[in-house]
């Protein structure tokens, strides 16, 4: 069977974040389907300035960003035959580090299928309506099912700071059918990708 590359996205930077747990889980998940080789994009690793650039991203060709950092993550994009998007939900949108991630590079993104895992007071609901539109603008393919963990994050902790021990055990039959549904068109695009 055809290697599929997975790509995780974090879409919060900040100290304390709860971003890294489902991360981490989802990174875990996905790595049990056999065709499948997964990795985390941290977005505190690519310290991307706020985009002003001169010329919109969808004019670039070939990778040739003018700035060093947004270069490197075109290149971890272009890489990926699907995306996972694990997001918050600031103020009933998506975070400026994330949306900042999505607008500095196009070509990259086209014609591959993203999914999201979300989290928040109503699982992060708002946030993930917001993707699938800014998402289908960068020529993505977002899927139907997504992973909504509900209640707030902070319900999820123990007072140290770690997750609660089964706190995504609900999700479990949620992530199955979001990741059938994102390697059905990840298979899909990779090969109309070829054509
Ligand atoms: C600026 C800001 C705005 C927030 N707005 C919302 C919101 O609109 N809806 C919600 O469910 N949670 C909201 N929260 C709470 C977040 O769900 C919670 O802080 C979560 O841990 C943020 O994700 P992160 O820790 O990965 O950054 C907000 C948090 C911050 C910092």
């Amino acid at each position: 069977m055809d290697n599929l590359k997975i790509k995780i996205i974090l879409g919060s930077t900040r100290q304390s974040r709860f971003s890294d747990k489902p991360g981490a889980w989802i990174l875990a998940e996905a790595s049990k389907k056999e065709e499948v080789s997964a990795e985390l994009l941290d977005l505190r690793d690519y310290p991307m300035p706020f985009y002003d650039d001169s010329v919109s991203p969808a004019m670039i060709k070939d990778g040739a960003y003018s700035n060093e950092v947004v270069k490197k993550w075109a290149v971890k994009i272009k890489d990926a035959d699907a995306f996972i998007i694990v997001t918050p939900e600031y103020n009933h949108g998506i975070s400026g580090v994330l949306k900042n991630a999505l607008d500095s590079v196009y070509a990259e993104w086209n014609n591959k299928p993203v999914c999201f895992v979300s989290y928040g007071s109503v699982g992060g609901a708002r946030s993930v309506e917001q993707l699938r539109l800014v998402t289908i603008e960068l020529q993505m393919a977002p899927v139907r099912n997504a992973v909504h963990i509900m209640g707030g994050p902070w319900n999820l902790l123990e007072e140290n700071g770690k997750l609660k021990s089964g706190a995504f055990d609900p999700y479990q039959k949620s992530v199955e059918g979001m990741l059938n549904q994102l390697l059905w068109w990840a298979r899909a695009l990779k090969s109309a990708r070829k054509q």
